[in-house]
This record gives C-alpha cells, structure tokens and sequence, in this order.
C-alpha cells in the first residue's frame, strides 16, 4: 500500500453543484446540532462523486461546512482508500490482493488488468477511461479474489473473467455484478457440504404437562414453607 498524500496538481476551487449542495443539506440536516462533523464521510464522498476524486480545495470547503478544522477532514480523507486523492478513470479497478484474494488468485487478476489496460498499479490510461490499484480487503473474501469497479463488487474473477469485464466496459457495457463463476452470491459452486440433511421441526413442548410441573413446583414450596419448623 503506498503512502496517501493530496495530488500535488490541484485545482483553484471547488464548490458543490447545485443537486449536490441540495444532498448534502439534506446529509448535515440529519445529525443533531453541534455533531454536524459526522456528516465528514458522506460530504467527502459527495465530493468525489462530483469530482471523480477529493481534491484539497473540496476538503476546505468541506471543512467550512461543518465547522471542523481542514485538517480533522484531511485525516479521514487520507484514512480511508474509498477516497481517491488523485484522479481516477471513469472506470476504476481496484483488485484485492489481501491474502484471502491472493491464495485464490488475484495475482493473475492484477496481470490480467494491467496487461488489458497497458497502465500499471496506481496509473490512468491515456483517455482516462480506465485506472488500476491494489487494495486491501473489500470484505468479500468469501468470494476471493474479486474487484470493485466504481460502486459494483465483482467477485470469484480470474484472468478470463476479468478481461471480458475490461471489454465489456470498453464497449460501454454494463457488466454483471457479483460472482463471476456462476454460483449464487456465496453458496457453494457444488453440492453442499453441510447442512445437507432435510430440516426437522422442533418438537413441540407440552405447554399442559409444563404448567401442571409448575403448579406441583408452586405447591410444594408453600406447603413446605407452612410445615412447623422442627
Ligand atoms: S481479502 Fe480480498 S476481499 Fe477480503
């Protein structure tokens, strides 16, 4: 993972259009007075979906906003890599290589990408349709190896799965999202192997035999209580 600094090329200003500054009213307006800086996430991620990426003078006026210091919203912006801090394509792949993806392939996934696009890890392609980077668990290992491309998880990929999605995405397709491999969402690609027997129905209580043992229970304590003490 390589370290998470602003692009050093900015623009001069930001400012949110106004279908924007009308959702982020509306993301402000939803916490209590004085806890408006919980609204950092989602402005930030505003932000890039206007812009594509966070740029420095979004983080200020984000910051203006919620009346928190520009830094306190650099710190989150530089936290979390859903917030890309330079420009990214208009398809941006981002492959999985924590070990889960890794022992299940995503090596050949990354190869695939790379050789497919011409770009490295952390680079565009030319017309910026595409860019490509590595990230840490996607929390979908249980269908490792797999890429997020923009808001879409695309999961249990490999190197052929991968350049159809690449082409798809070239002919301005929209390629189906999720496991790649043709099993539904994480079920097992085979026969099962737990859980295999027909369920049976729990057996029912005897709710009648229950309340006469509690009834007995209830009188024998007071009958014990009453007894002389000896
Ligand atoms: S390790 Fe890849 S999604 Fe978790």
């Amino acid at each position: 993972m390589s370290v998470r600094q602003l692009a050093k090329e900015q623009p001069d200003s930001f400012s949110f259009k106004p279908e924007y500054a009308e959702r982020a009213k509306r993301i402000i307006a939803k916490y209590p007075a004085g806890r408006q800086a919980s609204a950092v996430m989602p402005l930030l991620d505003l932000a890039q979906r206007q812009e594509g990426w966070v740029t420095k003078p979004a983080i200020g006026v984000i910051a203006q906003m919620l009346n928190m210091a520009s830094i306190r919203v650099l710190e989150v912006a530089t936290f979390y890599t859903m917030f890309e801090l330079h420009p990214v394509g208009k398809h941006h792949i981002q492959v999985c290589t924590n070990l889960p993806c890794q022992l299940r392939g995503s090596d050949a996934v990354v190869h695939a990408c790379k050789e497919k696009l011409g770009i490295g890890l952390g680079e565009r392609t030319a017309d910026g349709q595409f860019s490509l980077m590595e990230v840490e668990c996607a929390g979908a290992c249980v269908n490792a190896p797999m890429a997020q491309i923009g808001d879409d998880y695309f999961e249990d990929v490999d190197a052929t799965s991968m350049r159809k999605i690449i082409d798809a995405l070239k002919r301005g397709e929209k390629p189906k999202a999720g496991p790649q491999n043709g099993r539904v969402h994480s079920a097992p690609l085979g026969n099962f192997t737990s859980l295999t027997d027909e369920p049976k129905p729990a057996p029912m209580q005897d709710m009648a035999a229950a309340k006469a043992a509690f009834e007995k229970a209830k009188a024998d304590a007071a009958a014990k209580a009453a007894a002389p003490k000896t």
